[in-house]
């Protein structure tokens, strides 16, 4: 009797078995839902959607870096590099070394899939398989294979994109093989076709079909299957043909450009559906694209160099939607931005452009960060002016972490953006140096690009979630970072005189200094520093400076947003930036200029204690706003050789506002003495 009851109790908890599963999911998911994504107030008093990045673990596989830089061949290096420059070639024209591809690619890895790098390698196999758990976890569900098609074709290589990421019941994954084999034929093309559609492969060729559907899984959609051309083996290649062989694969969500060097297929993996369903597409690279790369910064040689600061994109997976504006009519916010900023960099034409932080949106709509980062920065790039980014806190919001997407926005052409020294707390601190454009090459200009993290509570501090969230601060390492870079600037001579060399004929000598105009005595000191990071710090908010000459407050622009300020204070501005003297024997800080963005509709420029704290004012129409304060992107015009820096905005009407001067002549004079 005891046994039968214990024979259907465990019967019944058998059946009971999937029930409980589900239940504990559903758990879950109101658990996330009503808890851990909270709206919260966000700068401004908006709400905010935050949450969502501890549930999204589906990341970017780190591509393998290479570690040992190929020993670069001398006989490579152009002789023009160390011996003559013809005068009126510039030094930042004259090339450096030339990478050798061929030698670079040799020492690739075959099994790891690191679209980033630059592989020239064939593929061999194009496979897919779908898989209950993400792969990323377990090699379970990789294709078939046997050692002997190992050795001869290569081991199968997972591409680290689910294609199903949003769309599909499981989880979908692309798998191909690559050889260097001679004599293995190798893939040279690929379609997507619908059954029945195999008519339009080119007769006379090899066309091999992959037997899953690539929409394996997303339900009520057509097969759509992958099919691929073996060409020849390498052997059997000419040149070109080695070039125009497909040497990479990536999927792509949303309606953005491939990554640089991709190119995509037209045929959709799973068609737009606005508003609620983004495309997927099938994207491949032929060859090797190297990316264009930026020349180092430097001044025009009559002395001016001009940064435009691009403040809080917001940009999303798909299009974006406008966000408190009246501006019409807005059917995308990120499109729209995109032919905003188009206008801008069309007139204002800036040297070099600093993006402060959220670029990504974060809040559940930049899912696959890797698309989003494909397409944030297109005008700059198309129009090959420097670049360089930080983070902001919804950045990694949702998808992938900071140390993966710096790696993707180096990638990016004319990127100057850098991780940063790893014992610095943070990803992304940075100096750049503007030289002058005479052969003396002297640092004119220095670019502090520091991390100010996310959130210190309320998103990943599991006890805090009932607490409100919280800003993080600068860190001590970061501090003690900026000093230490701070410390190692060389002092010029200041206001710099251009060496006028270049008159001579080619004949680097420096001049001895041109007599200095009568006004303004020489003295040895850094050049200007600028510093830019996006959550501001709490000194922001202090009472400004009074200007000596007309007694009014040193304050333009406007503060809609409330304080958005950690509320922590970790010291940056005392311990940091007021340390930091233009030499040792002055009262006037490096740093004249700090630029933050973070706080939309929040644009101004206030000095406390001798340095300029300024935000950037949202120039997105994906980012919050509000309407009758038009967005907007603010300029640093920076003249004679770093001495003088001007700033002002130019709103989307095509206005210029609040033009001022913030250092040099003309700016509201500091000595040093600070009454607070
Ligand atoms: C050096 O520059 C000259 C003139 O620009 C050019 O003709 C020559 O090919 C260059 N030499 C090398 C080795 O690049
Ligand atoms: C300085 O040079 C820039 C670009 O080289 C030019 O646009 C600008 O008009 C020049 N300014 C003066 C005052 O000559
Ligand atoms: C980081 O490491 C470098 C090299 O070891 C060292 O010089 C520097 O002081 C360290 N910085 C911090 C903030 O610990």
């Amino acid at each position: 009797m005891a046994v039968s009851i214990f024979g259907r109790l465990f019967r019944s908890t058998r059946s009971i078995c999937a029930p409980i599963t589900s239940i504990i999911c559903f758990a879950l998911l109101l658990t996330f839902l009503f808890i851990l994504y909270q709206p919260t107030v966000g700068p401004g008093s908006r709400i905010q959607r935050i949450g969502w990045q501890s549930w999204e673990t589906i990341g970017e596989a780190t591509p393998t870096v290479l570690q040992n830089p190929l020993p670069i061949d001398p006989g490579s290096i152009s002789s023009n590099a160390t011996g003559n420059i013809p005068p009126e070639v510039d030094w930042w024209d004259v090339d450096e070394a030339t990478d050798n591809l061929d030698s670079v690619s040799a020492s690739l890895p075959l099994d790891v899939w690191a679209p980033l790098l630059p592989h020239d390698t064939g593929l061999t196999e194009i496979a897919i398989a779908h898989c209950f758990i993400p792969a990323s976890m377990t090699e379970v569900c990789n294709p078939d294979t046997t050692p002997e098609d190992d050795a001869i074709k290569g081991t199968w290589v997972r591409v680290e994109r689910d294609i199903n990421k949003k769309s599909g019941i499981w989880y979908l994954y692309l798998y191909y093989r690559r050889s260097r084999r001679l004599d293995v034929p190798l893939i040279s093309d690929i379609r997507l076709l619908s059954n029945g559609d195999e008519s339009e492969l080119p007769r006379g060729e090899t066309w091999k079909k992959v037997p899953t559907s690539i929409r394996d899984g997303v339900l009520g959609s057509k097969s759509l299957f992958l099919w691929y051309k073996l060409g020849p083996a390498l052997r059997d290649l000419s040149q070109s043909d080695r070039s125009n062989l497909i040497t990479e694969l990536d999927i792509l969500f949303g309606e953005s450009r491939p990554w640089p060097g991709f190119e995509k297929i037209e045929t959709p993996i799973v068609p737009s559906k606005p508003p609620r369903i983004d495309p997927v597409w099938l994207t491949y690279r032929r060859g090797v694209k190297p990316v264009p790369k930026a020349k180092p910064l430097h001044f025009s040689h009559n002395g001016t160099f001009k940064v435009m600061q691009i403040a809080d994109l917001h940009y999303s997976t798909s299009e974006g939607k406008c966000r408190d504006t009246d501006h019409t009519p807005c059917k995308n916010g990120d499109t729209e931005t995109q032919s905003l900023l188009s206008k801008m960099l069309d007139t204002d034409k800036p040297d070099f452009i600093v993006f402060t932080g959220d670029q990504l949106n974060g809040q559940g709509t930049s899912w696959d960060a890797r698309s989003v980062i494909a397409k944030f920065a297109l005008e700059v790039t198309d129009r090959k002016i420097p670049w360089a980014a930080i983070f902001g806190n919804h950045d990694d919001e949702v998808d992938m972490n900071r140390a993966d997407q710096m790696k993707l926005l180096q990638a990016l052409p004319y990127s100057l953006a850098s991780a940063g020294p790893s014992n610095v707390s943070g990803v992304g601190n940075y100096v750049l140096k503007v030289y002058s454009a005479d052969a003396s090459k002297t640092q004119l200009l220095t670019l502090y690009m520091v991390d100010s993290h996310a959130y210190s509570k309320g998103v990943i501090d599991w006890f805090g979630i009932f607490k409100p969230t919280e800003y993080d601060w600068l860190k001590p390492s970061q501090i003690q970072w900026f000093l230490d870079e701070s410390a190692a600037i060389n002092p010029i001579l200041r206001p710099f005189q251009p060496d006028q060399g270049r008159d001579l004929g080619g004949v680097w000598t420096k001049r001895q200094g041109a007599p200095p105009a009568e006004d303004e005595a020489q003295r040895l000191a850094k050049p200007n520093g600028m510093m830019f990071f996006h959550i501001p710090i709490p000194e922001s908010y202090l009472s400004p400076d009074i200007d000596p000459i007309t007694n009014k407050p040193l304050d333009v622009g406007s503060d809609y947003d409330e304080d958005g300020s950690a509320k922590k204070n970790g010291g940056f501005f005392e311990k940091a930036l007021m340390q930091a003297m233009e030499s040792d024997d002055s009262q006037i800080p490096e740093v004249k200029i700090v630029g933050n963005g973070h706080s939309h509709v929040t644009d101004n420029c206030r000095r406390v204690a001798g340095i300029w704290l300024c935000f950037g004012g949202g120039g997105s129409y994906s980012g919050y706003g509000r309407v009758g304060f038009d967005r907007r992107f603010r300029y640093f015009d920076i003249s004679d050789y770093g001495e003088t820096i001007r700033t002002y905005k130019r709103t989307e009407s095509g206005e210029v506002v609040d033009d001022m001067i913030l250092a040099g002549k003309g700016a509201p004079p500091f000595t040093g003495s600070v009454e607070q």
